[in-house]
């Protein structure tokens, strides 16, 4: 087994296995299970399977995505982080210098989130509506990239007023959009349109838009620039 570090995008590595290459970050906290994980040792060091059927942003990178604004080091607000599937595989890519406030508004959910931001130190839980920015203002610093995925009707409003609050000039945003939360009935290219339409009119600039099937039918990922 090979693994080699993705040619734009730092900690993020393909495995190398039986000719077929798998996504994977290397785990920040080595023994350490953030979820039900497929872990693979190589050379001394632990790689977590970033698997595009259990995260969006996985699913991006292998269909095409072309610039991916988490690296090491990113401040990242993450609205919908849930139980911290995907967070945790930012986590390892940001590393220590980086952080991830994290808001949720299901306590339930949170609750599950808690023992991995109790060990990957660069998670911040919030249990908060991402619609009542306020309630967060105070913990919350200016960031560099802002991740979206709370799969509910008003998703680029919620993106809109945090990334005016928190997102600095030339951050990124990145909207998981799930085509029938917004409208079931329209087709979802029709509804990816209407959401970047929406994002552009308030000042943020279509970089990409990244369908995400096979892994997630009618799902998109619409990156955006303040
Ligand atoms: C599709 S799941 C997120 C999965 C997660 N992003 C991952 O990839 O690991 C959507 C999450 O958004 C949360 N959510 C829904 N509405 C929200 C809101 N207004 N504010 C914060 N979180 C919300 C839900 O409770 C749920 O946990």
């Amino acid at each position: 087994m090979k693994v080699v570090e993705h040619d734009k995008f730092k900690g993020v590595y393909w495995i190398d296995q039986g000719g077929k290459r798998i996504l994977a970050t290397k785990n920040i906290v080595p023994g350490f299970r953030s979820y039900d994980e497929t872990v693979r040792i190589i050379g001394g060091e632990e790689y977590r399977i970033w698997d595009p059927r259990r995260s969006k942003p996985a699913a991006a990178i292998i269909n095409g995505l072309r610039t991916f604004p988490i690296r090491p080091g990113t401040k990242i607000l993450y609205l919908g982080i849930a139980s911290g599937t995907t967070a945790s595989h930012f986590s390892d890519i940001i590393g220590n210098e980086g952080i991830i406030y994290g808001v949720e508004v299901s306590q339930r959910v949170l609750r599950d989130l808690l023992p991995v931001s109790e060990a990957r130190r660069n998670i911040i839980p919030i249990l908060a509506s991402a619609r009542d920015v306020e309630s967060y203002v105070d913990i919350v610093e200016e960031v560099d990239v802002i991740y979206t995925d709370v799969a509910q009707r008003d998703e680029a409003e919620i993106l809109i007023r945090n990334a005016d609050l928190f997102l600095k000039k030339g951050g990124y945003a990145m909207i998981a959009v799930k085509a029938s939360s917004i409208d079931v009935t329209a087709p979802p290219k029709k509804v990816y349109r209407m959401v970047q339409e929406k994002l552009m009119q308030s000042g943020y600039n279509p970089i990409q838009q990244v369908d995400l099937s096979p892994y997630d039918q009618k799902h998109a990922i619409i990156l955006v620039k303040k």
